[in-house]
């Protein structure tokens, strides 16, 4: 069985990076869930615990339909996440030619300084448009988010409103 680390900010975790999930899921075994820090992200809306807690509750369903899921949040790099979980490899989704870029150097980063490898699974064509940042930005504003995020993340996004 293979296990695999699917590392991100997931601030919030979206139906894209669920989709992620599920096929690597489906392709490899076992999947380890890490929310991180991105650096060059600094401004996040969420804390690292409340990431936490959106994405255990979102991955609830591919646990009862019996995928090995597990949530982490992990202060550092993602290659000592990867030796921390014992994973195999780590996963990392793609929508766009722009995400290549970013991930490829990273990939290649991560293998030049601890041999671990980086597998890319391609988002579903008609989740791919959807990004954390504008989530952020649309329920910021008041605006429905409900299409893109799984249904336990709203009441997080709703508190996020300057008059909640
Ligand atoms: O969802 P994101 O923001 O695209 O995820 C990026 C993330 C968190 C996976 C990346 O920033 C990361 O790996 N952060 C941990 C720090 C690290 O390992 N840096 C070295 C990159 S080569």
């Amino acid at each position: 069985m293979t296990t695999v680390l699917y590392p991100g900010s997931f601030d919030p975790i979206h139906l894209g990076h669920l989709d992620v999930v599920a096929q690597a899921v489906e392709l490899f075994g076992t999947v380890v869930v890490a929310t991180m820090h991105n650096p060059s992200k600094p401004s996040g809306a969420f804390t690292l615990d409340e990431r936490l807690r959106m994405i255990d509750d979102a991955v609830a369903p591919l646990r009862a339909a019996g995928g090995e899921v597990r949530v982490a949040s992990f202060a550092g790099l993602a290659i000592d996440a990867a030796r921390e979980f014992e994973v195999d490899f780590i996963v990392k989704g793609l929508r766009t030619s722009g995400d290549f870029e970013v991930e490829q150097q990273m990939a290649h980063t991560n293998h030049a300084v601890s041999g671990v490898r980086t597998v890319y699974v391609p988002c579903r064509p008609d989740l791919s448009y959807i990004s954390s940042r504008f989530i952020r930005e649309i329920a910021h504003y008041g605006g429905d988010v409900a299409a893109m995020v799984p249904p336990n993340v709203v009441p997080f996004l709703q508190r996020t409103r300057p008059s909640a």
